[in-house]
């Protein structure tokens, strides 16, 4: 079809103008039936940018569904806009899916974050991610994948670029001070058995947005590093959630989370059942869970789901 005829060719050349007249030459057809496909391709939602009297350019930033290698076992799925990426794996598992699978959309219209925020997830500025798989463990077994999921971003992130980010407790990631990601696990478990059958790990970054909700707007920053695209932090994000996941008990996993963690040794204030107390946070045990120095010099064990905790 020439649409894909088209876009091998913008891809190939990525981020460069390619003028209709030699696409058309290309594909051996006219430059309107060229000017038919990119305008059908950008009705879909492709980042290609049309430039008057020059020609057409796909954007560094464009995802497509050949940017992206994963395992044999594992499936990709690409979209423009969804509501949500954890609620499309939801889908997916309601129709029976078997393998692991990827999930990324240009644009998420009610992406969810942790304690029931929403997750701000404009179109193409942002990844919008989440990974889909079968652990079959028990719940405890498993629930370290939301420390584990953590240093899956900041290892994507220090692969290809020079980049700093740091890991807040218990697993939204910074860089320079501000949130540039966050990650909303959600498992599907069986009561009885207490055995987690699947694991949707959610993980939003923003790779160029440029402005942010009032409500967030002196929290929240972008990687905005010229040397990551949307395709190169999707694939390098794709390999390391993957290895995580699959091998939760490496111990190099905890190594970089303790290494690049934000709160050690900070003050720190937490919220535990609606009383505010400060504390200093003093190390991460063996299962995730932040070891805080009260005043008095005790030290109590926080776990993610009953805080939260504030610089
Ligand atoms: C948080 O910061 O509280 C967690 C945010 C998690 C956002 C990601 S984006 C992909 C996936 N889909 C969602 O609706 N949420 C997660």
């Amino acid at each position: 079809m020439l649409k894909e005829k088209v876009l091998k060719i913008l891809a190939e050349n990525r981020g460069e103008c390619l003028s209709g007249q030699s696409i058309a030459a290309a594909c051996g057809v006219s430059r309107n039936a060229v000017w038919k496909a990119v305008n059908a391709l950008q009705k879909e939602g492709v980042g290609i940018v049309s430039l008057k009297n020059k020609g057409y350019a796909l954007s560094e930033n464009a995802l497509l569904e050949s940017d992206i290698t994963l395992p044999e076992n594992t499936r990709f799925f690409l979209y423009n806009s969804v509501d949500s990426t954890n609620n499309e794996a939801k889908r997916l598992l309601a129709k029976g899916i078997k393998e692991n699978a990827v999930i990324i959309a240009n644009e998420q219209t009610a992406g969810r974050g942790r304690l029931g925020r929403d997750f701000y997830s404009p179109k193409d500025t942002g990844l919008y991610f989440s990974y889909l798989f079968h652990p079959n463990k028990s719940l405890s077994d498993t629930v370290f994948i939301t420390t584990a999921a953590a240093v899956s971003v900041v290892r994507a992130i220090e692969k290809i670029s020079t980049l700093k980010p740091e890991i807040k407790w218990v697993n939204d990631v910074y860089l320079g001070g501000r949130k540039i990601c966050g990650i909303l696990t959600e498992a599907i478990s069986d009561f009885e058995s207490g055995v987690a059958q699947s694991v949707i790990v959610g993980i939003g970054i923003n790779v160029n947005t440029a402005d942010f909700p009032e409500s967030i707007e002196k929290t929240a920053a972008s990687l905005n590093d010229k040397s990551i695209t949307r395709p190169k932090i999707a694939q390098a994000l794709a390999d390391e959630i993957i290895k995580v996941a699959h091998d939760l008990s490496a111990p190099d996993i905890l190594e970089d989370y303790r290494a690049h963690s934000l709160v050690l040794g900070k003050k720190i204030t937490y919220i535990k059942n609606g009383e505010t107390f400060t504390a200093i946070a003093d190390s991460i045990g063996d299962k995730g869970e932040l070891i805080v120095k009260t005043p008095t010099g005790d030290h109590q064990t926080l776990s993610s789901g009953e805080i939260s905790v504030r610089l």
